[in-house]
């Protein structure tokens, strides 16, 4: 992987930055992992106070065993603000969007407790020779690694999380893609009785998402099985999840459960739901408002929120800009 110095094209300002005293340095930060979790109160934000019965564990996850070992990527150690501390009310497994566990960002840690996908395969099928199935553990063994990213939703808010996971193009390489391939579509598990949310009518269920081909094999493009030094919980996409940093969160299907290769454009759940507000690429732009989020700033989720200038691609330019050359901008 090419040595590129990142901080430059998104390094923020100092008034950006987390207040020390919510930041957790990162060998504080991963001696407090291994504490273990406690229950927190979290407030909608509606104002209602609830209890959510969040811990870093789930029995489900738990029958999975711990992650192999892995190491950080030092490429991506540092994603120029500090990592979304599990200790502060928002955070990366409180707050989340998982439509198939309640459209409430609470909902999902609550809701989708004990969920599992337990034998897990993958299946990769569609244009290639032979379809594949993969186990968790054979994608793991692919090799993981921990790498630091931005996170950011279209809904403007943003979050920064250690993720760890495969590199989604030594999972692809496994499968013989033919050359007609243009694009992967990937497709989350169908289980409306364990998924209650999957009954509504108003999304065409299972989730769907898509990349070009190009993009799914990009250095960025991250199959993830891990956050904070551990196991995906449910809220979070056990057992495995797409993180495309340079896009908007949506992209980032969650418990996929199938990715087909295809010539066409596949089509994803938001945008079959709302076509004018959610299209294919999604990469997030400052200039290109979404109807209800203008994009010029985002908000950094912490005990004290911070707003800073969204910047194109998240800050991802060098890494990703090149496959979008031949477009001005393209969310639309
Ligand atoms: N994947 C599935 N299967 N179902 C969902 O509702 N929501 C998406 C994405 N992946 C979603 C999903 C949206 S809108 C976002 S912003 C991110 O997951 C949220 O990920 P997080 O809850 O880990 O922050």
């Amino acid at each position: 992987m090419a040595n590129i110095i990142h901080r430059p094209s998104w390094h923020l300002p100092e008034s950006a930055a987390t207040p020390e005293s919510l930041y957790l340095n990162r060998r504080h930060f991963i001696k407090t992992l291994g504490l273990g979790a406690a229950a927190m109160a979290v407030t909608a934000r509606c104002g209602v106070a609830q209890q959510a019965p969040v811990s870093r564990t789930d029995p489900a996850v738990e029958k999975l065993g711990p992650l192999p070992e892995y190491e950080l990527n030092a490429d991506f150690a540092d994603a120029g603000r500090a990592i979304t501390s599990l200790d502060d009310k928002v955070n990366p497994l409180v707050y989340n969007n998982f439509y198939e566990f309640g459209v409430g960002k609470f909902q999902p840690a609550i809701n989708a407790k004990g969920f599992t996908l337990d034998p897990y395969t993958l299946e990769i099928d569609g244009l290639v020779k032979e379809p594949v199935k993969l186990g968790l553990e054979d994608i793991e063994k692919l090799g993981i690694e921990e790498r630091v990213y931005r996170f950011r939703c279209v809904e403007a808010w943003a979050m920064t999380v250690p993720w760890v996971g495969v590199p989604l193009a030594k999972i692809l390489a496994k499968a013989d893609i033919l050359p007609e391939a243009k694009y992967v579509a990937f497709e989350t598990f169908y289980d409306p009785e364990r998924a209650p949310g999957q009954n509504s009518r108003e999304y065409d269920w299972p989730y769907k998402e898509g990349l070009r081909l190009d993009e799914a094999m990009n250095e960025m493009t991250m199959a993830v099985t891990g956050m904070y030094g551990k196991r995906l919980l449910p809220q979070s996409g056990t057992p495995l999840r797409l993180i495309t940093p340079w896009k908007y969160g949506y992209k980032g299907a969650k418990s996929i459960v199938k990715m087909t290769l295809t010539a066409e454009q596949p089509p994803t759940l938001w945008n079959t739901a709302l076509a004018a507000e959610y299209k294919f690429y999604s990469n997030v732009d400052p200039k290109v408002p979404h109807p209800r989020w203008s994009q010029a700033s985002e908000k950094l989720l912490a005990d004290k929120i911070v707003e800073v200038p969204t910047q194109w691609y998240n800050g991802y330019g060098d890494q990703v800009g090149a496959m979008y050359a031949d477009r001005d901008r393209v969310l639309y």
